[in-house]
């Protein structure tokens, strides 16, 4: 079938070159992925092992995808991470894309990991160290890193601080193997940065919304890059989009599809644009009012972050000292709660390498400073 409206791919050369370079030395940290939501992180991980990753002579690319999957326990971890090696199934051995995804195991270690007599980060490193004895490179990639919170292991132990250490001792001390780990939740990597050693054994790279060059290339190249035939876009209308929008593909995408529903001629009548496009700001709106609808302290809290947003773009925790001055808030812990839910309800986008709150997205600004604006009249 010949979709009109195709996922792209569009630029990305800065991310890709970064990844390049990180692989072209030995490991010696592991590389965190982070930004907003949709930004394009699994996407660029995708486009990476495909273009650079898939001689399978060269490299080992063991990629998990967590989102994809369920992992509630221990046993589930076992069960997405490794694979069971059958010596007497032959095509289980050639069907290699299959095993080179994950850790190859047989039944006898199955049995032993099971019985707690063998540890699996052992059969890891053992499969990694015959991996570098071929001059094969072993990449580890785990997307949605934060699925694996809250899983124990042995009971007592977190499942993420084993796994973290291990990574460290993977490149940091016997540099056998590169780690990629992504999320887009920055309270979860700050907890890590905080629990485990990470601060001297990793490094962060943030994966943002796309350019304005690139939003407007794309734009303007609806045929090539998304195969839409129907419409073309003027500059205005592009300039137009940008600025409800954003570089987040994600929501620019969905708006095209409303576009093909009302274009004409093969344009987007300019009065159909602006109906389109100020439904999606309605909604936004409508997240914050009823968050904070007749809710005086969570209706100051939005005044002040619409403040500092429409001001610099981001707000950090140290601006909000008004709430607690005025006594809409008890303390700092509550405040804290408060921002953890908006981070949670994807209202807000926390980044931890600066400790900055921002929207999560244009769309999302523009939605709140429309709320905040209307409770002035
Ligand atoms: N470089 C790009 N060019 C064009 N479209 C892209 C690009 N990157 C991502 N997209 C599109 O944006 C959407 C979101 O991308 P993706 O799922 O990769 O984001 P993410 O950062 O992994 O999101 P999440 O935070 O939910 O994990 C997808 O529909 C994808 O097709
Ligand atoms: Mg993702």
């Amino acid at each position: 079938m010949q979709y009109q409206n195709i996922a792209p791919f569009i630029n990305r050369q800065e991310e890709i070159d970064y990844l390049n370079t990180w692989l072209s030395e030995a490991p010696n940290y592991i590389l965190f992925l982070y930004g907003p939501k949709s930004s394009g992180k699994t996407t660029l991980i995708y486009n990476f092992i495909q273009t650079y990753l898939s001689d399978p002579s060269k490299y080992s690319v063991k990629h998990f995808n967590l989102r994809e999957v369920l992992i509630s326990s221990y046993e589930d971890f076992l069960q997405q991470f490794f694979r069971i090696e059958d010596p007497e199934d032959r095509d289980s051995i050639l069907t290699r894309e299959y095993n080179l995804k994950v850790f190859r195991l047989t039944v006898e270690t199955q049995k032993r990991i099971k019985d707690r007599q063998l540890d699996p980060f052992n059969v890891m490193k053992k499969e990694l160290m015959e991996l570098n004895n071929q001059d094969i490179q072993p990449i580890i990639i785990i997307d949605e890193l934060q699925a694996l919170d809250f899983v124990y292991f042995n009971s007592q132990r977190e499942l993420i601080k084993e796994l973290i250490n291990f990574f460290v001792a993977m490149t940091k001390e016997s540099h056998l193997c590169h780690v990629l780990l992504s999320s887009s939740d920055g309270y979860f990597i700050e907890k890590l940065y905080n629990d485990s050693k990470l601060k001297k054994t990793s490094e962060l790279f943030e994966v943002d919304y796309l350019p304005k060059e690139d939003i407007v290339y794309w734009l303007s190249n609806l045929e090539k890059e998304s195969r839409i035939k129907d419409f073309e876009l003027t500059d205005t209308q592009i300039e137009y989009i940008w600025e409800h929008f954003g570089g987040s593909i994600w929501e620019i995408s969905s708006v095209l599809g409303q576009f093909l529903k009302v274009c004409k001629n093969n344009q987007v009548p300019d009065k159909k644009m602006q109906e389109v496009v100020h439904r999606y700001m309605l909604q936004a709106r409508s997240y914050f009012e009823e968050y904070a609808a007749l809710d005086v302290p969570r209706t100051e809290l939005l005044k002040e972050i619409d403040k500092y947003v429409q001001d610099k773009g981001f707000v950090k925790e140290a601006n909000l000292w008004r709430l607690l001055n005025e006594g809409y808030f008890a303390g700092k812990q509550e405040v804290q709660e408060e921002l953890h839910y908006l981070v949670q309800q994807n209202f807000l986008y926390y980044n931890p390498a600066l400790a900055e709150y921002r929207l999560q997205g244009r769309s999302m600004e523009i939605g709140l400073d429309m709320f905040v604006q209307e409770l002035e009249v």
